[in-house]
């Protein structure tokens, strides 16, 4: 028996966590920072309900094989604390969490036990313990042991893990995405901003910045990058909201270090300035 734990119980943390009892291989246990006792996910394949085992104390946790972490990103502090008791020799950790920066933010783990994962599954919570997942989606991880190993866990599920010879790139494709979408949490208007003209030409320069510094970190990332993200969002369902205006909405803290800020920081290492990331940084975090 596989004994698995789910650090997040949110949008992501549940869904997996759902397809992963769903597997009577596993055994898994779910660490929340807010208890429930039914989870209910209703997936585009059916309505996975299940009485989780679920604990709320990082005391009470014990070492695993597989930690899974599925907070934001701003949250890796709490995550920390579970790892902190999950994690012994042989212990595997993976990162479902946006951005580039999954293994820099777990120093203290052995990089080798580390899979970073970009998630593609549209998902959001209603209540605790209650989320709807829009689309099967994917994750996608490097190839090699741990990477294969990851994805056996979801062998008996309809999710689909891709293996990926170049992590680097498929990640920051991810944030190229992502940090066109601080327009949206900056305006306040969901995805169908982007036919806006100048809202465009906005987003595509914050689309450079990312593929300059991408492209110095490494990443193959090609010269319609954004282009394409563009065209993404205008084809997007016009009143859709993406996660970062969704926390804004909320009240809640954002990612936008994760977006946006990753893009300055990392550009000042290779000497790339990033100007339309950095206002945008600084506006979300100013407001
Ligand atoms: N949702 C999507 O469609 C989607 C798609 C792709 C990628 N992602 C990325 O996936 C990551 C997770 O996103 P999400 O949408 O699942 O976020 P979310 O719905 O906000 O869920 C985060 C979860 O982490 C929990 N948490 C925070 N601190 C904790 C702690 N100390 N101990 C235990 N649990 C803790 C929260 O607890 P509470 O229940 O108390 O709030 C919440 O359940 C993010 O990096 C996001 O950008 C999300």
């Amino acid at each position: 028996m596989t004994n698995i734990a789910v650090i997040g119980t949110g949008a992501i943390g549940a869904t997996i966590g759902a397809w992963l009892i769903a597997d009577p291989a596993l055994n898994v246990t779910l660490c929340a920072r807010t208890s429930f006792e039914r989870l209910r996910v209703q997936t585009p394949d059916g309505t996975l309900e299940s009485c989780p085992r679920l604990l709320t104390d990082p005391d009470d946790a014990a070492p695993v094989d597989w930690a899974i972490v599925t907070t934001k990103t701003y949250d890796t502090p709490g995550a920390a604390r579970w790892l902190d008791r999950l994690v012994r020799d042989g212990t595997r950790v993976a990162i479902l969490q946006n951005g580039v920066e999954h293994l820099a933010r777990f120093p203290q783990l052995a990089p080798d036990s580390i899979v970073p994962v970009v998630v593609d599954i549209p998902a959001e919570r209603h209540t605790p313990g209650d989320v709807v997942q829009r689309r099967t989606g994917s994750m996608t991880v490097p190839t090699g042991q741990t990477g294969e190993a990851f994805a056996a866990l979801f062998g008996a599920s309809p999710l689909e893990l891709r293996l990926s010879e170049d992590w680097r790139t498929a990640a920051w494709q991810k944030l190229a995405i992502n940090c066109a979408g601080v327009v949206s949490a900056l305006t306040l208007k969901p995805a169908g901003i982007a036919h806006d003209p100048d809202i465009a030409e906005l987003m595509r320069g914050l689309v450079r910045e990312c593929v300059a510094v991408g492209r110095a970190e490494g990443a193959a990332l090609a010269d319609d990058v954004e282009e394409r993200v563009v065209e993404g969002y205008r084809t997007s369902p016009a009143d859709s909201i993406n996660s970062i205006h969704a926390d804004r909405l909320a009240g809640r803290e954002t990612e936008v270090d994760a977006r946006n800020g990753v893009i300055v920081r990392l550009g000042a290492r290779h000497g790339i300035d990033a100007p339309l990331n950095r206002m945008a940084t600084a506006l979300i975090r100013a407001s």
